[in-house]
């Protein structure tokens, strides 16, 4: 009776350990100019994660032009680019964060080819992006679709002219998520969205600048103050497009991304 009862304990240890048990990270990218693979190098060493990289068989090694046009016929065709098999064995993590530059507008074509090719049901996924403007949004779209029984988190998403920014960045977007110890300074809700005034609107015009994909106006806003400055949520004059911008203290306005 006393070894049956031993027993019992031993294995309800068991269980209660394996629930409480750290979960196991991945950190898996694709990353064409490594931006994106910069994210995952600040992911990987901030959650001691193991790290795997997406790579294509027929690699996509020609200038930014190049690379435009052959993603334009493989999206016109919906030939996806070949992927290498990955080199990790994904059933070992719980978490997978999941990272890609945005190629128009969505992930770059190599990541949505993994993202066809491996099964990450029951597991959490995060998913994590560079861009020249934004893409932050619809690129987690395309993740739940591919991946609809996977876990599927909100991500962390960074325009590759703010790289300096991410690792501050990333520390708290971990902190919140709570994938690392720590605490961070909680924002305030942005203000009612109103008209954007004069003053407003020319912050918006110096972040946007001459940013040549940004044909927008800015039309209403919202804001809130952030440490060492103040963030803006501005509405534009095309239905459905906002940029965030940010306003801090002795540095020019920048926006962080637009979200369509
Ligand atoms: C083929 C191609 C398409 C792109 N399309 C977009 C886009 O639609 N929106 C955007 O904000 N940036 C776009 N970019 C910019 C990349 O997302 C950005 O430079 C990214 O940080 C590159 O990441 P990597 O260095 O990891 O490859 C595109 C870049 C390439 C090469």
């Amino acid at each position: 009776m006393k070894k049956f009862l031993l027993m019992i304990a031993a294995t309800l240890m068991a269980v209660s350990c394996a629930q409480n048990k750290t979960p196991k990270y991945l950190v898996l990218y694709y990353s064409q100019t490594n931006t994106t693979k910069a994210v995952a190098e600040e992911l990987c060493k901030r959650l001691g994660a193991d790290i795997a990289e997406i790579t294509v068989v027929n690699p996509y090694n020609g200038t930014y032009q190049e690379t435009i046009e052959r993603c334009m016929k493989e999206r016109e065709s919906g030939e996806l680019p070949e992927v290498n098999p990955i080199k990790a064995d994904l059933d070992a993590y719980d978490v997978i964060f999941f990272g890609y530059p945005i190629w128009f507008g969505t992930c770059a074509l190599p990541a949505i080819s993994a993202l066809k090719s491996i099964d990450l049901s029951g597991k959490t996924v995060v998913p994590f992006c560079t861009f020249g403007s934004g893409g932050l949004e619809v690129g987690i779209r395309e993740v739940k679709t591919a991946q609809p029984k996977a876990n599927v988190l909100s991500g962390y998403g960074v325009r590759s002219a703010r790289l300096e920014a991410m690792p501050a960045e990333v520390d708290r977007f971990l902190k919140e998520g709570g994938f690392i110890d720590g605490e961070v300074e909680e924002y305030e809700a942005f203000s009612a969205v109103h008209p954007a005034s004069e003053a407003e609107v020319a912050i918006f015009n110096a972040a946007v600048g001459t940013y040549p994909m940004i044909q927008e106006k800015a039309t209403n806003v919202a804001s809130r103050a952030i440490p060492g400055g103040t963030e803006y949520l501005f509405d534009t004059n095309s239905p459905g497009i906002k940029i965030y911008v940010i306003d801090l203290d002795g540095k020019d306005p920048d926006f962080t991304r637009v979200v369509r």
